[in-house]
């Protein structure tokens, strides 16, 4: 199996690593406090509703291709791509869209993480732009005063919350270098949505109202979304005449202008002034960078998985689980049945409890080597028993020298959007990007909403057993789920070639999410589309995870016979994806939201 890992530059690991050496297995949970909540509420009013959806949702294409989560996104992608414009200048339009229409999931005040294809040079880069820690943060910020986690919620809401944002930087400095069109014309379909209105969407609608107390308790946040008191409708034309400004401003003095004094201090302000007071100062902007790492890519049969590496926990992940199911030969089980999914179940949770303790953001805590390696993975293969659910998962120890940390407790619920463009060149945006929670910290400034990214550290920074990987450190980055993805295709002359660009929101179930598609479209051949249709069966941490209102349901007595609990509940994926084949491009969007393919 190949792997390409990312540069890990460790800068404090050596002290971790006396502290953390050879803590008990047998005391550590890979669950995080995070992982209990559910996903961001709020997608349309009921994914039944979605599922009744025409095929529109899937479209074939030569030239150039956008799906995105909102059909303003993919419609200014669209526009940018047919008048000339690459994958990077369609990117910058359809995130500022999307921050202004779809406002619950990412936006300015986010952060992302991109996967690039050059295709004149056949190279794969990702760049980070995830937030950061503020300087002035302490250690125990999630911890009430008496030392104990904090509620979810209360951590969330508020400044508190709040770290770097990395969104804006990201976009202009990776435009800055790839881009070809004026960068400020690539803010102008934003700039007319924001000014002339757009109509709410029933996802938008539904997690306002869904909302309602949290939104209500910071003021720009309420005259925005209750208007008159009352909560935005379905259908009702909004405008937002600040997000309109704030682009203005970027439009003109570029990107940086984000990051410095006025805007800087006037978001620093908001965040140490709210109820529940946060860190970040005007110095953590000028600090802010956006970190290019190298792709994290496994082999899978005849194709070769590549995604985002720490401080995501996505590619190691997805490629870890697909790793270990590579002793199992999936293409000759059948397709739904429990039998095949107690599989991958078990496959996802021995990758969730090497997640749990080992990744973190590696500028501060190495990874240990050997996560991907075959010979690893097929020892940890070798703990599944098929038809049973194993009664508990540890980490495994991946090399001689594993550093072995603790076990974290950190809240992380699910706003987060994923986004693919392919340009006529042939190059690739796989791009997710999020503001954390629905509506992140609820705070508004300028006419977009505030991160709460802090709380995807772990709540503690320590337990009796040693310190946590994923503690909260200043300028430290908090570790993420999200996977945005890129599938090469060996071709007969071992050059690759891209066969598949994808990714979700979802909490830390992105990882099954895309894991779980990636299984469907390689070992089984099922369309993008049908992958996404297609129920979810989730395992991280051994309950079972079944779609409500799907076949998935139908499963729940063979699972209790293995020995598993199971839960049947929503599963609010938020897959886009677009495959390559002989007839050239094909896109799907995920029924469960309101996404939408666009490609000519
Ligand atoms: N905040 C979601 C993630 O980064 O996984």
């Amino acid at each position: 199996m190949a792997m390409y890992f990312g540069c890990f530059r460790a800068r404090s690991t050596f002290f971790v690593w006396l502290l953390l050496l050879l803590q008990p297995f047998s005391l550590l949970k890979a669950q995080q406090v995070s992982d209990g909540f559910a996903p961001e509420s709020g997608s349309s009013p009921s994914s039944q509703a979605a599922n009744t959806k025409g095929d529109s949702s899937s479209q074939v294409a030569q030239e150039f291709m956008v799906v995105a989560a909102h059909p303003e996104a993919s419609r200014a992608g669209y526009e940018v791509l047919a008048k000339g414009g690459n994958a990077i200048d369609a990117m910058v339009a359809v995130q500022t869209v999307l921050g202004l229409v779809e406002p619950q999931s990412s936006g300015l005040g986010g952060g992302a993480f991109l996967l690039y294809y050059d295709a004149r040079q056949g190279r794969l880069t990702t760049f980070d732009g995830r937030e950061t820690a503020p300087q002035q943060v302490p250690d125990d910020i999630f911890l009430g005063p008496d030392q104990t986690p904090m509620q979810f919620f209360d951590a969330v809401v508020g400044g508190r919350s709040v770290g770097t944002p990395g969104t804006v930087k990201l976009l202009s400095d990776v435009h800055a270098r790839f881009g070809s069109q004026n960068w400020g014309a690539l803010l102008a379909p934003a700039i007319g949505l924001a000014s002339d209105g757009f109509t709410v969407t029933p996802r938008l609608a539904n997690a306002v109202a869904k909302d309602a107390d949290f939104l209500q308790r910071d003021t720009e946040t309420s005259n925005y979304f209750f208007p008159e008191g009352r909560p935005i409708k379905e259908g009702q034309t909004l405008t937002n005449l600040p997000y309109a400004k704030t682009l203005g401003l970027l439009a003109k003095k570029g990107g940086d202008a984000f990051y410095e004094e006025e805007n800087a201090r006037l978001i620093s302000r908001k965040v140490m002034s709210s109820a529940n007071p946060g860190y970040l100062s005007v110095k953590d902007f000028a600090d802010y960078r956006i970190i290019e790492r190298e792709a994290v890519c496994s082999a899978y049969h005849q194709y070769e998985v590549c995604g985002m590496g720490p401080p995501s926990s996505g590619a190691i992940s997805v490629n870890q689980t697909l790793g270990i199911l590579a002793s199992f030969s999936l293409q000759g089980k059948a397709p739904e049945a429990a039998s095949t999914w107690q599989l991958v179940a078990e496959a996802s949770r021995l990758a969730f409890a090497d997640r749990g303790l080992y990744l973190a953001d590696p500028e501060f805590v190495s990874p240990p080597e050997g996560l991907l390696a075959p010979g690893y993975l097929l020892k940890r293969a070798a703990l599944i028993t098929k038809g049973k659910a194993a009664a508990q998962v540890s980490p495994g120890q991946p090399s001689q020298d594993s550093v072995h940390y603790v076990e974290g407790v950190s809240p992380s619920q699910a706003s987060t959007t994923h986004f693919v463009i392919v340009d006529r060149q042939g190059n690739i945006v796989s791009m997710t990007s999020t503001i954390e929670n629905g509506f992140g910290s609820r705070l508004m400034v300028n006419g977009f909403l505030l991160n709460n990214e802090l709380t995807d550290f772990s709540f503690a920074a320590k337990n009796e057993n040693g310190l946590i990987a994923n503690r909260v450190q200043p300028g430290k980055r908090p570790r993420s789920s999200m996977a945005p993805t890129i599938v090469f295709k060996r071709t007969i002359d071992k050059k690759r070639a891209p066969f598949l660009a994808l990714g979700s929101p979802g909490g830390s179930r992105i990882i099954n999410y895309v894991a779980n598609s990636l299984i469907r479209i390689l070992d089984w051949d099922y369309s993008l589309q049908q992958a996404f249709n297609a129920p979810h069966i989730v395992n991280r941490f051994g309950v079972m995870d079944l779609e409500s209102g799907s076949t998935a349901e139908q499963l729940a007595s063979d699972f209790k016979q293995m020995g598993y609990e199971t839960n049947v509940r929503g599963l609010n994926s938020g897959l886009h994806g677009i495959k390559f084949d002989e007839n050239g491009m094909i896109g799907a969007a995920d029924r469960r939201r309101e996404g939408l393919v666009m490609g000519r």
